[in-house]
């Protein structure tokens, strides 16, 4: 790849008209050349119309965020043109669709490499089929920046295979008609190419969700139960092609309450098990969240969280569940957050997240968002020898001597061994009601005092277990951010660019958000006296939390408009207030 050794292409236009499929083939395209690759999409909730967006970030190098900006448009449309054309920077390259098609003016912009390619004309008049217009496209693209053609025609023999052989074929024309065109009608003066990067071994492309499902995989999940919603139902349709291959069950339930009431009673069962959903599914899972916890039954939760409230932004982004999750339940329910920055996160930390809820018998939550969700990376795939994974302590018949069987005995760590129903002397009832370390119902204030102190005392000690919180210290910095989810990795890019120009700058990238890793918190924040934290959120709900949790006075950056932060707002922040 020419130029910074970093190149994003942004494609833009209407919903169906295959932008993403566009899109997820240069990514693969490029991840099979071995390139590093992230890529980030946004598309409107109906199924046709509205404005889509897909883009992909290259480089020899690994990569941390979306980037800021773009490269290279392609412009399907006018309404992607008007969206992107105030980002248009001087040296990037714009592609769009004219004449012929939707754009009515040849474009002239100073200092950019315009390209205007006739794809609709193309696709409807040589090709008899509008629909093929995104391949014509693809192949303009190929044929400007090296992209190679072979792994595209491979891919779309994959993706289009299922539709028949007419529509293979008329891609495959598509794709040479579009190259043809460029070759043939364009002049190329901009610097960028795709050079092919070393292709690696033991690499996949996966997306966010999927990593959640593969991570569940890893930790030995053997039952899912989830009621369908954007953007959280990949992790169902991942699970439903994988889980029967370990002998799992997977149901799609009714609504969100069945689900996690079906993902309790499996647990109940003695097998690991999970839902996956998004905030208004949260919000309905509350009460069995409680319940969960009361009862002491492990369960995992993955919140892929989208722009709310109510039906909101449904395929949009933000990072607005955290309260739900830290804080919505009635009652003092003990329970645990984690959240991971990136795709390779997703699979670990969805591990950790069955670790802690089977070690600790609590429900736990895995704090994603649409964004990284729908996001693919290309990454190491993971080798399952090396995964620690953590079981239940299960009861076992005859341990007890003449003593009858505790579900709810009070120990030391506050953990107590589990039974699965029907064992030899295992036999206990467990319900939403306070009980007695034998399960029995009991509400005296002495046992509600050592049952509350159990089930929140086995969780002092989590932020030793869990190790997710990384800092990233800075000598004579007086400025430090505390980061959260998938603006991480946005974080990251930023504190290494400002870095670059000088500026000292610390960072915490805490994983674990409830309950929040208090010791390492407020270790940093007694070296950086000036604290920021951005996040896409109305209230600034992390900063709010450490409001509550810690003397911290943090500066909260808050952008809630449905996209990501670019490396360059933060960046921009950080000098404003260090
Ligand atoms: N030849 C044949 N078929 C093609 C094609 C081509 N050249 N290019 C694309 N297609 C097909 C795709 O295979 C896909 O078909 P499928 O639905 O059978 O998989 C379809 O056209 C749409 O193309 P795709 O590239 O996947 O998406 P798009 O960029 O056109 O955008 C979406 C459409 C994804 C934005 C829209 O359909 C969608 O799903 N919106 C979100 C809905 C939602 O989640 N709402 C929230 C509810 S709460």
């Amino acid at each position: 790849m020419s130029k910074a050794n970093d190149l994003i292409i942004r494609i833009g236009g209407e919903g169906g008209e295959g932008i993403i499929s566009s899109g997820d083939m240069i990514a693969q395209a490029a991840a099979r050349s071995g390139l590093e690759v992230l890529t980030f999409k946004t598309f409107p909730a109906e199924i046709r119309g509205g404005y889509a967006m897909y883009q992909i970030r290259f480089s020899h190098e690994v990569i941390l965020s979306e980037g800021s900006g773009f490269d290279v448009l392609c412009c399907f449309n006018q309404e992607a043109l008007n969206n992107n054309k105030s980002q248009i920077a001087k040296g990037s390259v714009l592609i769009y669709d004219f004449p012929g098609g939707d754009i009515a003016e040849e474009q002239n912009i100073e200092g950019v490499h315009c390209y205007p390619v006739p794809m609709s004309k193309i696709a409807k008049e040589e090709l008899n089929t509008y629909r093929s217009k995104n391949m014509v496209a693809m192949g303009a693209i190929s044929e400007l920046f090296s992209i190679a053609t072979k792994s595209l025609r491979e891919l779309i023999q994959d993706k289009f295979g299922k539709k028949g052989k007419e529509v293979v074929e008329v891609n495959f024309k598509a794709l040479d008609a579009g190259s043809k065109y460029a070759r043939e009608h364009l002049k190329k003066t901009d610097p960028f190419q795709m050079d092919e990067g070393k292709p690696q071994k033991d690499v996949m492309i996966i997306s966010g969700n999927e990593a959640i499902g593969l991570g569940a995989l890893l930790a030995g999940v053997q039952y899912f139960s989830a009621y369908p919603i954007t953007p959280a139902t990949e992790v169902a349709i991942f699970l439903s092609k994988h889980l029967p291959k370990v002998n799992g069950n997977l149901v799609q339930a009714e609504d969100e309450i069945a689900s996690l009431a079906n993902v309790i009673g499996a647990s109940y069962g003695g097998v690991k098990s999970m839902t996956a959903t998004s905030g208004p599914g949260l919000s309905l899972m509350q009460e069995l969240i409680g319940m969960s916890s009361m009862m002491e039954v492990p369960v995992v939760i993955a919140d892929v969280q989208r722009g709310g409230p109510s039906t909101g932004l449904p395929t949009k982004h933000e990072q607005s569940d955290l309260f739900l999750a830290a804080l919505g339940s009635h009652g003092d329910a003990s329970k645990v957050v984690l959240s991971p920055e990136g795709v390779e996160d997703c699979i670990y930390l969805t591990v950790e997240a069955f670790n802690i809820a089977e070690k600790y018998q609590v429900p736990v939550m895995v704090l994603s968002d649409g964004s990284l969700g729908f996001r693919t990376n290309s990454i190491k795939k993971p080798d399952p020898s090396k995964i620690k994974v953590v079981n239940r302590e299960k009861y076992e018949p005859g341990t007890n001597g003449d003593k009858p069987y505790e579900r709810y005995e009070l120990t030391e760590s506050g953990i107590s061994t589990m039974s699965v129903p029907g064992q030899k002397g295992g036999n206990y009832i467990s319900t939403g009601l306070e009980h007695a370390p034998s399960s029995a119902p009991r509400y005296s204030p002495e046992n509600r005092v050592s049952m509350m102190d159990k089930r929140w005392g086995k969780l002092d000690n989590l932020e030793d277990f869990v190790q997710a919180t990384e800092v990233d210290d800075m000598e004579g910095a007086q400025l430090g951010v505390i980061a959260w989810g998938s603006t991480i990795g946005t974080a990251r890019e930023a504190v290494k660019l400002a870095r670059a120009e000088g500026v000292k700058v610390a960072a915490i990238y805490p994983k674990l958000v409830w309950p929040l890793p208090l010791k390492a918190l407020n270790a940093f924040a007694k070296k950086y006296p000036k604290i920021l934290v951005p996040e896409i959120n109305k209230q600034g709900q992390l900063a709010s939390i450490l409001r509550m949790k810690t003397d911290m006075k943090p500066i909260s950056y808050n952008i809630y408009g449905g996209l990501p932060f670019t490396p360059k707002m933060i960046v921009e922040k950080i000098k404003e207030v260090c």
